[in-house]
């Protein structure tokens, strides 16, 4: 079969088998992949999407770091090729889509039958092959986690990148209050066109100013639920916007650079949340369920005190 290769840690962005510099390599004669066990599933690939992870493990900075060389490739949707004498939830020739650590960038990938999304008559498979990683971050994060109400304020950071656009959508059917932070008049205009509430762009207005005008105009008091996939600068400005007894998502550092969240930021909105000294204020890293909750464990060790104690650490 064909598959992409990870045969060198390296720039992600130069073309597969280009130079001996390429990190990656296209190969047209890799083994199509046995079933592995009784309940496993081969899944003949038909679309498979580009996250920001995939881009980082690439690089050799991801937080897993699997041997070379590597099918890189998370979420996919497809039909199903071959089951094993266990499977009793799908056959040959359904569609399906799923996430799975590695692989999704080959023609056939295996996956174990309680990993697999049936894909509902009438939808588009391309468009399944994306919806995974972004729309189930978003979905456990939102929904799950914050528990999103009608409403609520939520602040959606890098809201025209991947894990941003879904957490607007899934932040409008919750019935909230969504405002969109993106860069460039095409992409807030995009974003408008979703329905959002307010958007910012950021290459030519100040988030902290925009927002305030929005939320005085609706006599609002603050953000309730922020979503943050981008951190650095920008996580700290939002900060300035929370309502009491906000929540914060952290999603993910696209910007590059991991915020310093100040603990007094915290420990303010704390102190007055209910006179009881009671901590409201939440931070939740998400990490996705697919994924290690180790990571998360170091993370939440290295928060300052007394911030650590307000974590809640996601993925278990
Ligand atoms: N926790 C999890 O389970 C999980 C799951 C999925 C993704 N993630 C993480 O979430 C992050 C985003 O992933 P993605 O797939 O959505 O990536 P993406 O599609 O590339 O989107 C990233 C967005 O961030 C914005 N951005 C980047 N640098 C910025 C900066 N300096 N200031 C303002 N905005 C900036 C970009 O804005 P422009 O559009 O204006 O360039 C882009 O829209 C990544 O760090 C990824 O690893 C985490």
């Amino acid at each position: 079969m064909e598959a992409l290769l990870v045969r060198k840690l390296g720039d992600p962005t130069l073309p597969p088998n280009a130079s001996e510099n390429s990190s990656l390599g296209l190969s047209t004669s890799y083994p199509i992949p046995n079933l592995n066990s009784p309940n496993s599933v081969r899944v003949r690939v038909k679309a498979t999407s580009l996250n920001f992870a995939n881009y980082l493990q690439v690089l050799g900075k991801y937080q897993e770091k699997p041997p070379l060389p590597f099918i890189p490739g998370s979420d996919y949707s497809g039909v199903v090729d071959a089951v094993g004498p266990k499977v009793t939830n799908f056959k040959i020739g359904d569609p399906v889509c799923s996430f799975a650590a590695l692989g999704s960038f080959a023609q056939f990938v295996i996956a174990n039958e309680s990993d697999l999304f049936r894909v509902p008559d009438g939808c588009d498979l391309v468009a399944a092959g994306a919806l995974p990683v972004a729309y189930g971050t978003s979905h456990v994060a939102l929904v799950h986690r914050a528990q999103l109400r009608p409403k609520q304020v939520l602040l959606v950071l890098g809201a025209a990148g991947g894990v941003g656009l879904s957490a607007v959508q899934i932040g409008k059917v919750c019935g909230a209050t969504v405002i969109a932070v993106a860069r460039g008049k095409e992409k807030v205009q995009f974003l408008k066109s979703l329905g959002v509430d307010h958007a910012v762009d950021l290459s030519n207005a100040n988030v902290i100013e925009s927002v305030k005008g929005f939320l005085k105009s609706r006599k609002l008091k603050g953000i309730d639920v922020l979503y943050d996939p981008v951190g650095g600068k920008l996580t700290k400005d939002s900060l300035k916007l929370l309502n009491w007894g906000a929540q914060i998502l952290v999603i993910g550092f696209a910007s590059g650079e991991v915020p310093v969240i100040p603990a007094n930021i915290a420990l303010v909105k704390v102190k007055h949340s209910n006179g009881q000294g009671r901590a409201q204020t939440k931070l939740f890293l998400y990490h996705h369920p697919c994924q290690s909750v180790h990571h998360l464990y170091r993370c939440a060790n290295h928060l300052p005190q007394p911030l650590a104690n307000y974590v809640t650490v996601l993925g278990d």
